[in-house]
């Protein structure tokens, strides 16, 4: 299958290394690459190595038309306010019979059903498993391991960033400090307020309400709360009461409909939700039929990042 990366940062260029490991077993092919400010390579015999970049397409569209790829991967940045541009490319795509997936969150929190049905209507599939928890199976958990479960809420830690930002601020260290070694992880959001201020963490929990709950929930709805303002000195004081801080997502059906709640939380060191060292995220899914089931995911980097998007390109190749 032919492949067309719009963005190529931290985790397109993984996804790229992730094919060139896999190609003998999958021969998937990249034949164009549209960034922002690096231009655009298109080569339909297939783009490896360190591709050539020549000037940017003049829009998504002539890139896509100039690609002629099976499958489009949307990997731009994160923008909770609007989902956009990403929405638009998803949509160009669909418009060229493209499958889609992305590791952006923003489209599924702002448009999920509409797009959702913009694919059904274009015949081609839509996946989008690496918006939450990088390549651990979220979405794929519920659609073939929970048949018939009704979604009743949820209580995640979604956000790496923060965590290695308040493991750095209980060493001392500044929070720009613990940005920056967010940012060497290739983990941090393009502009990392997204994560302190716990947007990327409400556009998590918009995606998920949306998909699993069948909710219509945007991240300015959530109003999140996140750890721009702790300091060493709070992080150090709470831990030597055994207990610190983690971004927590909740969710939960009601009545009124779904209510969604994403606050940084004081936590005993011994609460599963804080218990996970590094990167490490975790995902409580609570439903009618099955209780509460989880998934972990021990140190994500953003290699788990890019086998989110290599198993939704398996999947798609598959049916
Ligand atoms: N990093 C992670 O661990 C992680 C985990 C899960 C999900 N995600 C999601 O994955 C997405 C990509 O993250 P990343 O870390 O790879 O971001 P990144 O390193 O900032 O890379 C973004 C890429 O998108 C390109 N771009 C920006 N605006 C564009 C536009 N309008 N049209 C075409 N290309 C555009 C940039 O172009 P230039 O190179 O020219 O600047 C760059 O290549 C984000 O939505 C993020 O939330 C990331």
């Amino acid at each position: 299958m032919n492949l067309a990366l719009i963005g190529y940062g931290n985790v397109g260029c993984a996804f790229a290394r992730l094919l060139e490991r896999k190609r003998a077993s999958f021969p998937f092919r990249i034949c164009g690459i549209h960034t922002a400010r690096h231009g655009t390579a298109i080569d339909r015999k297939g783009l490896r190595g360190d591709p050539r970049f020549g000037p940017a397409a003049a829009s998504i569209e002539e890139f896509l038309d100039a690609a002629r790829a099976e499958v489009a991967i949307e990997v731009t940045p994160l923008n909770p306010s609007t989902g956009e541009p990403a929405i638009s490319h998803i949509r160009a795509a669909f418009a060229r019979g493209m499958h889609v997936i992305t590791a952006n969150k923003g489209p599924i929190a702002h448009a999920y059903h509409a797009l959702e049905e913009a694919a059904r209507a274009a015949g081609v599939s839509f996946r989008f498993e690496s918006t939450v928890m990088d390549g651990a199976p979220v979405y794929s958990l519920v659609r073939n391991s929970l048949p018939g479960c009704e979604i009743l809420g949820f209580t995640g830690v979604l956000n790496s960033t923060t965590k290695v930002v308040v493991e750095a601020l209980r060493e001392g260290l500044s929070m720009e400090d613990g940005i920056r070694v967010a940012q060497r992880l290739g983990i941090a959001e393009a502009d990392a307020s997204y994560d302190i201020d716990g947007w990327d963490s409400a556009a998590k929990a918009c995606a998920l309400a949306n998909v699993l709950m069948d909710a219509r929930v945007t991240p300015q709805m959530v109003e999140p709360r996140g750890i721009g303002r702790l300091t060493p000195e709070r992080v150090q004081a709470l831990a030597a009461q055994g207990k610190t801080v983690r971004v927590v997502s909740r969710a939960r059906r009601t009545r009124a409909g779904v209510r969604l709640r994403v606050r940084a939380e004081v936590l005993p060191f011994t609460d599963l939700l804080s218990s996970l060292a590094g990167t490490s995220n975790l995902l409580l899914i609570h439903t009618d039929l099955m209780g509460t089931v989880g998934t972990v995911s021990i140190n994500p980097g953003v290699e788990q990042t890019a086998y989110g998007l290599f198993s939704d390109l398996v999947d798609i190749a598959r049916t």
